[in-house]
């Protein structure tokens, strides 16, 4: 299994802060932000990680993180030159992942649970993580039936079917890569990683784990103050770097 952690984007959220640095290199109590995702792919053993970022910040990713052996790991790191879209990272990292299966997390998502076991069982097809949250318009909505199969995927929909988001991990095997390059662009001009899902979903290959722990994606000002106080409370037994 391969790992990518797509930390480019525009932040435009956060600014003024981001007008100088990368999201998700803003502290989050005492660590990067971009250490928690990182955190999460290690922990599932993952050696081999590639690390996208904008062209403006490449250098400080680099002077931050280095060539991952202070970690144990490999980073590869690749630009994104505009935000065109989550699934565009299989596109910049089809060659890093080659034959492999990959886990892609986004660089500003922070997870409570240890889902080493959820990334380390993955064989074939598709695998997203979906937590019940109060505000589901906000993100893709998974919907599941009763017989706990994923019927249907949406993008930020205004009538969601369910309270069920999918959050900032997904797991591919390396077929992503010719997925993703035939996703057209969405209305908003991005290759949408929900258009991915749906080519699993429609293949019957898409499965999905639980998310029980906290998930935050801290890409507000008032969700960056919420992951701050959970790290210092709840994050620093979980981190292994
Ligand atoms: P978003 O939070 O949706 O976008 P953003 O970071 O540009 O922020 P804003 O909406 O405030 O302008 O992105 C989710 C994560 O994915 C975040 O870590 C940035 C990253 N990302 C990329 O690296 N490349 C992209 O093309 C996009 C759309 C997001």
């Amino acid at each position: 299994m391969r790992g990518i952690i797509l930390s480019g984007g525009s932040a435009t959220r956060l600014r003024p802060c981001t007008k100088i640095t990368s999201k998700q290199l803003l502290p989050v109590y005492n660590k990067p932000m971009i250490y928690y995702p990182l955190n999460t792919l290690i922990k599932a053993g993952i050696k081999e990680i590639l690390i996208i970022v904008a062209p403006e910040r490449a250098g400080d990713y680099l002077n931050l993180l280095g060539s991952g052996k202070e970690f144990g790991v490999k980073f590869t790191y690749e630009i994104q030159d505009k935000p065109r879209g989550l699934a565009e990272a299989f596109i910049i990292g089809e060659n890093f992942i080659d034959k492999e299966n990959v886990a892609l997390v986004l660089g500003d998502n922070i997870f409570e649970d240890d889902l080493s076991e959820e990334i380390k069982s993955f064989n074939a097809g598709g695998k997203i993580f979906l937590k019940e949250v109060p505000d589901p318009e906000r993100f893709g909505v998974a919907e599941i039936n009763d017989a706990g199969q994923v019927v249907s995927i949406e993008e930020k929909p205004t009538q969601p079917k369910s309270n069920l988001a999918i959050t900032g991990l997904y797991v591919f095997d390396s077929r992503v890569v010719s997925v993703a390059k035939n996703v057209k662009p969405s209305e908003r001009g991005e290759l949408e990683i929900t258009e991915v899902q749906k080519w699993y979903l429609n293949n019957s290959e898409l499965s999905y784990g639980k998310i029980m722990g906290e998930w935050i994606d801290a890409g507000t000002f008032d969700s960056l103050l919420r992951a701050q106080i959970f790290a210092k409370e709840k994050m620093q037994a979980k981190m292994v770097i």
